[in-house]
């Protein structure tokens, strides 16, 4: 098949309006990161789950290879094209039902937006578990191909804890469906938790089933000055065994909060800067008992310099500011971006070294993340481009080396897969290929991505 042979049928697929090429495909070839652009052959947005199963025909007999895209919120580059690939971005699946209450599940597209969803949640006084700092683009289909993680997993988990159920287009074509949200449906292999975190590699999802929870009636948040890593640590451990409904613990540190200011995205939040911050968020029934149960294992925690409580939305959205403000205010110093966790113990080592081997790499780190589950967003800023990939090396070694995890929450892309066999044995990586090899025998779908090449 021609490349105007395979045009022909992605127009006659989904529209002529809805195949993009030229000028109209910025916003589509490249992250945000700036660091992840690509040539694509063109962007089709399919409208129906049957218009995605036409082009991944299409491009199947035409041999041309084909990467799945929501919100293009991506970090590590597993959904922005590479040069020859066709995008087929998800975002006019867009339709969000209504809160089933009897089975506690909400159904949406796949391009509508975490936002939507959430909303759509709220309006019926429930909430959806998962939460991100760019949940007014990220799609819910990419925060399932992903299996997001974001700021509320110490109370409700991964994406892969509440997502019920999916619908897919395989790379043949065929369309496998999950979607009765029965919690108890034990019926051969999970074919949902499989393609739950495969970042476009083994389907195109194209509808979600998310698990939906009673909204909690009070909130109240905590930002909590710090000595230095290890007193964030004593107090998570603190709001862990003292604080029922402890819902997030963040944490961020004094040069990354003095990007944040200076770019005027929020002001100082005390007088004197800290060398860390630590936010950190609870429900419950009534705000006063929140606030007394945060200030009280703040009070019992050494090394705490200062702290702000805030219950009201309109105080805690500023509270939440500090840290979330801090992709954007980093993104044009562009950063080496690395997504790791390690085991909390190891945190405060951690940390200490990785100064260490940014500074060996001509760096300098910026670190802020999700407390709660050891993840750190490690922003090395300041490393000559020839270095980059030294930088990258030599951290996710030392994550390794402390018993961590090469990708938390961003997953691999095409940024770590050469580093897959620090988080996986050989025995896991051959399974992997497998599986891929199974599903996707001709490598149509989001090759290069994930698996390191042969
Ligand atoms: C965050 O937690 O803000 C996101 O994972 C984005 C990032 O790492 O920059
Ligand atoms: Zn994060």
């Amino acid at each position: 098949v021609s490349a105007a042979g395979l045009l022909a049928r992605l127009r006659a697929a989904v529209g002529d309006a809805h195949v993009l090429r030229g000028g109209l495909v910025a916003g589509y070839d490249t992250d945000w990161t700036g660091r992840w652009q690509g040539r694509p052959v063109a962007v089709v947005r399919p409208g129906s789950t049957n218009e995605v199963r036409e082009v991944v025909l299409a491009c199947a007999a035409a041999g041309v290879p084909l990467v799945p895209q929501g919100g293009n919120t991506g970090l590590v580059g597993a959904a922005a094209p590479a040069d020859g690939e066709v995008v087929l971005s998800t975002r006019r699946l867009d339709a969000v039902g209504v809160p089933d209450p009897g089975t506690g599940t909400l159904e949406a597209g796949a391009g509508a937006t975490l936002q939507r969803v959430q909303d759509a949640a709220r309006a019926a006084e429930f909430e959806v578990g998962v939460d991100l700092a760019s949940r007014g683009s990220a799609t819910v289909g990419g925060v399932v191909a992903t299996n997001a993680g974001g700021a509320r997993v110490l109370r409700a988990g991964t994406t892969r804890q509440q997502v019920l159920g999916l619908e897919a287009v395989l790379a043949d074509g065929s369309i496998v469906t999950r979607m009765s949200g029965l919690p108890k449906d034990n019926v051969g292999y999970d074919l949902v938790q499989l393609l739950t975190g495969s970042e476009g590699t083994l389907a195109v999802i194209t509808r979600v089933l998310l698990q939906v929870t009673p909204r909690p009636p009070a909130r109240a948040t905590a930002l909590v000055a710090l000595d230095g890593v290890p007193a964030a640590v004593e107090l998570l451990i603190t709001l862990r065994a003292g604080v029922a409904g402890l819902d997030a613990v963040e944490f961020l540190t004094a040069d990354g909060l003095e990007l944040v200011v200076a770019a005027g995205r929020a002001r100082a939040p005390f007088a004197e800067p800290a060398p860390v911050l630590v936010l950190a968020e609870a429900v419950g029934l009534d705000a006063d008992t929140l606030v007394e149960a945060l200030a009280e294992a703040v009070a019992s925690v050494s090394g705490v310099r200062d702290a702000a409580v805030a219950a009201s939305d309109a105080d805690r959205a500023r509270l939440w500011e500090v840290r979330e403000a801090h992709t954007e205010v980093l993104a044009p110093l562009r950063p080496v971006k690395l997504d790791v966790a390690v085991p909390v113990p190891a945190l405060a080592a951690f940390v200490a070294e990785l100064s260490g081997v940014a500074a060996a790499g001509g760096g300098h780190p910026v670190l802020f993340g999700h407390l709660a589950e050891g993840n750190v967003h490690v922003n090395v800023l300041g490393v000559p481009p020839e270095r980059e990939l030294d930088v990258t090396d030599a951290v996710l070694r030392l994550v390794a080396a402390h018993g961590g995890s090469i990708s938390a929450e961003h997953g691999i892309g095409r940024a770590k897969r050469e580093w897959l066999h620090l988080g996986r044995s050989a025995a896991d990586i051959a399974a992997m290929r497998r599986v891929k090899a199974a599903l996707d025998p001709a490598g149509l779908l989001s090759p290069g991505r994930v698996l390191p090449d042969v």
